[in-house]
């Protein structure tokens, strides 16, 4: 399969890693054993991952929102947001498309996604309403108030208050990289549902070619046939998109129609 400049077999969660990887960066030494502490709290009171997950956003976004949704410049904000756009639009995204966007966040990709279709055809929706708040600040920033779009904070991915056939793209960018197993299946079981006929669903996820593991349940790493084995048992069809490898961007992506 195709690689880029990813190591695909390291697994981040061994000790022997962990001493390796502090050894060749020992500035992230203190942050890491803090981001350790907050967490291991965290987990403690939310026992929930979406719970806990929100939690962590909160506490991120309140330091930065752009830095919460994994950019760690304004610069790398507007590009990560372009790579998508860019994407979804060299793969036939219309401004007549009707697009939802799972876990949009402050709407890095979501304010041009907004600007490009027609008023109401953008859905985002997130778990963290921290988060909502900053991507209302976005869409305000970037003057997108007439095109009106929905967002919603959600606390599962079940979609059961959308309409049957509505969506022609599902979008979820770097959404799965922080989610278990049982968040995805939860997704894949109800997405082919509210997939408009000829839709499609891409996800990116943190693609690991040895053992599966996370890191601090905030980063998750899967393989490939995991996730395409979990899309089959819910009657969908996956698509590594060779194309997204090419880019520099961590994560690999997947697409899925109905069977
Ligand atoms: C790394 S950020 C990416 C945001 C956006 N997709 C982007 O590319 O800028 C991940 C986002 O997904 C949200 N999220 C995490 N798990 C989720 C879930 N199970 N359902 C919906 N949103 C989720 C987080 O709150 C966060 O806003």
């Amino acid at each position: 399969m195709h690689s880029n400049h990813r190591k695909l077999s390291v697994n981040r969660a061994s000790l022997i890693h962990k001493i390796r990887y502090a050894a060749r960066h020992p500035a992230k030494v203190a942050p890491h054993l803090r981001r350790t502490a907050r967490d291991a709290w965290l987990r403690l009171v939310h026992r929930d991952h979406v719970a806990y997950y929100r939690a962590v956003m909160a506490s991120d976004t309140a330091r930065d929102p752009a830095a919460a949704v994994g950019s760690r410049s304004q610069e790398r904000w507007l590009a990560l947001g372009a790579m998508q756009f860019d994407y979804l639009k060299g793969h036939g995204l219309e401004p007549g498309h009707r697009l939802l966007d799972i876990g949009c966040g402050n709407l890095r990709a979501g304010w041009r996604f907004i600007d490009y279709l027609e008023p109401c055809h953008y859905y985002g929706i997130d778990i963290s309403p921290d988060i909502l708040i900053s991507a209302k600040r976005t869409l305000t920033a970037y003057g997108l108030q007439a095109k009106l779009p929905h967002l919603t904070l959600t606390r599962d991915l079940t979609f059961d208050f959308l309409p049957d056939r509505h969506f022609d793209v599902v979008h979820a960018h770097s959404v799965f990289s922080h989610s278990p197993l049982h968040v995805i299946e939860e997704c894949f079981a109800h997405v082919g549902r509210i997939l408009a006929p000829g839709g499609f669903f891409d996800f990116t996820f943190d693609r690991t070619e040895g053992r599966e593991h996370h890191v601090l349940r905030e980063d998750f790493y899967y393989r490939t046939e995991t996730l395409l084995t979990a899309a089959d048992r819910h009657g969908l069809h996956g698509t590594f998109m060779t194309d997204w490898e090419s880019l520099p961007h961590g994560q690999s992506k997947i697409r899925l129609t109905p069977a």
